[in-house]
């Protein structure tokens, strides 16, 4: 099995090699087929830091957190996120996602998250389950424009609150997570 360097580093400390690698990596192994639509007017936010997987000096895996407080029935909840899960097409299969997913939960742990928020692709959804989310069955978001949007590929773990998460996932209240998808 190879040895992989896993590690957390808030978005202002990227140097610019990180950066460009980063955005070769989502781009040309990832979300390339992502519309730019889409991506100005949805995900328009930036993560508060990313967990990079090298294998020696190649970028292999990354993802970028989130953290903000939302209302969630008229509480205040503080709601993680990981973003743009993705990992080289040669490293597949090697659980490079799993380390770097558990890198970003350990991250939001440490914030006081109650809970992590992401949303999934078909590919991608037995690996969250594994690290122990479930769908939400309906949340809702605010694009650049104002407009509220409605999402169904929703998942959300525990981090400090297995209760707040109990509730999203009953789903008896949309889970709306604030302005900008992720
Ligand atoms: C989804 C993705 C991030 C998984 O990365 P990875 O490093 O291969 O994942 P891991 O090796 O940690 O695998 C974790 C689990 O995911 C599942 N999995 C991994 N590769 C899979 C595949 N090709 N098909 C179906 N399930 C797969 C398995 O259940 C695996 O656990 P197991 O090996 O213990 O059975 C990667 O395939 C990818 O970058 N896909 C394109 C981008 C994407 O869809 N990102 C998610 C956006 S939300």
């Amino acid at each position: 099995m190879p040895t992989f360097q896993v590690s957390n580093l808030q978005v202002d400390t990227l140097t610019e090699e990180q950066r460009a690698a980063v955005f070769q990596l989502q781009v040309q192994h990832c979300f390339g087929d992502v519309p730019g639509a889409e991506i100005e007017e949805d995900f328009f936010t930036e993560p508060v830091s990313r967990v990079l997987c090298y294998h020696e000096d190649e970028l292999v895996g990354c993802a970028g957190t989130r953290v903000r407080p939302i209302q969630f029935e008229e509480q205040t909840v503080m709601l993680g996120g990981i973003s743009g899960v993705c990992t080289q097409r040669d490293w597949r299969g090697q659980g490079v996602a799993t380390q770097v997913c558990t890198a970003a939960m350990h991250f939001l742990a440490e914030a006081k998250c109650d809970v992590v928020f992401l949303s999934t692709s078909p590919m991608a959804r037995r690996l969250y389950e594994k690290l122990g989310f479930r769908p939400v069955p309906r949340f809702s978001w605010e694009n650049i424009h104002g407009q509220v949007k409605q999402g169904d590929n929703g998942m959300v773990a525990p981090i400090c609150s297995r209760e707040i998460a109990e509730r999203i996932w009953q789903g008896e209240h949309s889970l709306h997570v604030g302005r900008g998808y992720w």
